[in-house]
């Protein structure tokens, strides 16, 4: 019963993301706050694969994180040698975080800030990165552009919009909307496909995972 009413929340809590009527950025720190503060919502707390694989023998650099939530990318790139820094809306997401990133003896940097209003800087980072952030990251494409440095990369997964069906609200990217979003950058990899999610208790769903590239000058 707990699941079920987990999971209720959890999709509830997604679809506002994109409802007709945009809800405040109060509104969904309050509904991810809740989320977070239920223990078993059904999604996967391993790092994201897909994440990992992209950054397989790249030397660690400066990384950001849009929506770290609980931080379960975050830290494990600060295992992997990247200095981090997490930002996110909801509170409890960020003290979860940092709790845990502390537990584990990590550094990072988790920040409570909202992805339209952080000061994202000029060729700040080597690697700008986000799972199931859908268009709060496209929103803010250009910004993340200017912040990326020359060689800098951006991966991004999250689901495709056909998840709507699944949920019965708007969900997900566009097609093609995240090679419009980035055309500045040099597309290295993009695939449309229906596979295991982490948001979706690592069953399979509609999903997209994207790599680009900043290149030098
Ligand atoms: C589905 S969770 C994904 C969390 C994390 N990316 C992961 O895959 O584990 C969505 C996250 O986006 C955050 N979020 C929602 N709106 C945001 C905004 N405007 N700026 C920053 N984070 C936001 C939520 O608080 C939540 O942590």
């Amino acid at each position: 019963m707990r699941k079920i009413i987990a999971g209720y929340l959890l999709w509830g809590t997604f679809g506002l993301c994109l409802q007709a009527e945009a809800p405040t950025e109060q509104q969904q720190k309050e509904r991810w706050n809740n989320v977070f503060a239920i223990s078993d919502i059904p999604f996967n707390r391993q790092p994201n694969a897909f994440l990992l694989k992209s950054v397989q023998g790249k030397t660690p650099g400066m990384a950001l994180e849009i929506g770290m939530g609980q931080g379960r990318n975050t830290i494990a790139m600060a295992r992997l040698g990247w200095d981090v820094t997490g930002i996110d809306i909801s509170d409890e997401g960020i003290r979860q975080a940092a709790a845990e990133a502390k537990k584990q003896n990590v550094n990072i940097r988790a920040i409570l800030a909202s992805a339209n209003d952080f000061d994202y800087g000029m060729a700040r980072y080597d690697l700008v990165y986000a799972t199931f952030e859908h268009q709060i990251v496209t929103d803010n494409a250009a910004k993340i552009v200017a912040a990326e440095k020359p060689e800098g990369m951006v991966v991004i997964e999250g689901f495709q919009e056909d998840m709507s069906k699944q949920i019965g609200r708007p969900l997900g990217h566009r097609v093609n909307e995240l090679p419009r979003a980035f055309d500045q950058l040099r597309i290295v990899y993009y695939e449309d496909t229906v596979g295991p999610a982490d948001w979706n208790d690592g069953k399979p769903a509609p999903i997209v995972r994207f790599i680009a590239r900043k290149e030098q000058k």
